[in-house]
């Protein structure tokens, strides 16, 4: 259980909240760069409470601005990609990708006008076939070159999920939730007669968590007939989980649109030959909807499961009146280090996991093997049992 206060400063995360603070220190990946075509150069995007508009002007440089013109608020959505900018389709402002106004046709030639104006502008970056925006204060950190966008040996895809209709915060808890794949995917899958499931149906030997330079790597073993130690899976931080295992060697970002609804972008990558040009042109799955026809989760595979889970929990669960077990810790641990975090910004602080360092980011692994340290992150756990040594058992 949480407090009302905490829950606030977990969750909320528009322009000047505590945790909006925060993920605007990190990267985040706003769009395909393939959903940017002639037909299409500009695209309306909302991240984390602000409308803004992603484009790419004629000469090639990636641009995201405050959607509503600074004139009378018009959206840029709407306006006409030119060699040096976008322009308003209102009146013709013109607005440079670093939020520079170029020209207004209508204030005179010899005004300096537009000098006065500045367009709220974000860096963009591209890597892997998807674009990142950065919100936060200058300087911005590198964009970590995460292994599963650039490896060169093997092949690439990119997954944009549908709109997740609730709170960030609940899908970044499950990244920490060992155990509901039992029964969430284990046991969905075998009670609807469907396979895929029973790797994670094996009895649960022993789990853990340690603290890492990313966030905190859950491990995990199972028994049973075929006893194994499963690679750790980092749930980096802030809102990103990256899953080792399966063909596919994933990455996840949850990305805040609002306090009620998140936009989950996977990257996979599949060891071997490669495929054409993934590397910089991945093909991208939009998915089609969880649900039927009538509204109902359809709970064949794991993400209509993971989303059934977290959208009904509700926009913003409300975590004074949870309930959580010794089985949650992880998710504990979770709260706990984003509570400390928080506070390091609002200290004025660098929190942890920016990257500042370009010899540090040419290929970022995970160590995630076996006969990794198995202490857990103590001094963390037992401060937060500390904090709410009522609710956990
Ligand atoms: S509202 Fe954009 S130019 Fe007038
Ligand atoms: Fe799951």
């Amino acid at each position: 259980m949480l407090s009302a206060s905490a829950n606030e400063r977990l969750t909320h995360i528009g322009p000047g909240t505590p945790a909006g603070n925060l993920l605007r220190r990190y990267w985040q990946p706003i769009c395909a760069s393939s959903e940017l075509s002639e037909a299409k150069p500009t695209k309306p995007v909302t991240v984390m409470g602000e409308s803004l508009v992603v484009f790419r002007d004629g000469s090639g440089n990636y641009g995201c601005l405050a959607e509503r013109c600074a004139h009378r608020g018009c959206s840029l959505a709407y306006g006409f990609i030119e060699e040096d900018g976008l322009r308003c389709p209102y009146h013709g402002w013109k607005y440079s990708v670093d939020g520079k106004c170029l020209e207004q046709p209508f204030e005179g030639k010899a005004s300096r006008y537009k000098e006065k104006i500045r367009q709220l502008s974000y860096p963009v970056e591209r890597l892997g076939g998807l674009l990142f925006v950065y919100m936060g204060p200058s300087p911005a950190p590198l964009l970590p070159r995460w292994d599963v966008l650039v490896r060169s040996d093997g092949a690439h895809k990119l997954r944009i999920h549908p709109v997740l209709n609730c709170n960030w915060f609940q899908a970044q808890e499950n990244s920490v939730d060992t155990v509901h794949t039992h029964f969430l995917h284990g046991q969905m899958m075998k009670r609807k007669g469907l396979s895929g499931g029973e790797y994670y149906l094996r009895p649960i030997e022993s789990y853990g968590f340690e603290l890492s330079e990313w966030g905190i790597v859950k491990w995990r073993e199972f028994g049973g007939d075929k006893p194994e130690r499963e690679k750790g899976h980092p749930a980096v931080f802030p809102n990103m989980l990256r899953v080792p295992e399966g063909p596919w060697h994933a990455f996840h970002w949850r990305v805040p649109i609002d306090d009620y609804h998140t936009q989950i972008f996977w990257a996979g990558f599949l060891p071997g030959e490669p495929i054409g040009n993934t590397l910089d042109d991945p093909p991208v799955v939009i998915l089609p909807s969880f649900k039927d026809e009538d509204g109902i989760y359809l709970l064949d595979s794991f993400q209509s499961q993971d989303t059934m889970a977290w959208e009904s929990e509700g926009p913003l669960f409300d975590r004074t009146r949870e309930h959580l077990g010794a089985s949650d810790r992880g998710i504990a641990l979770w709260r706990k280090l984003m509570l400390d975090q928080i506070e390091v910004v609002e200290n004025g602080g660098e929190p942890m996991a920016l990257l500042r360092d370009p010899s540090k980011n040419t290929l970022i692994t995970f160590d995630v093997s076996e006969g990794q340290a198995r202490n857990e992150f103590v001094e963390v756990r037992e401060d937060y049992y500390a904090m709410e040594s009522d609710v956990i058992k």
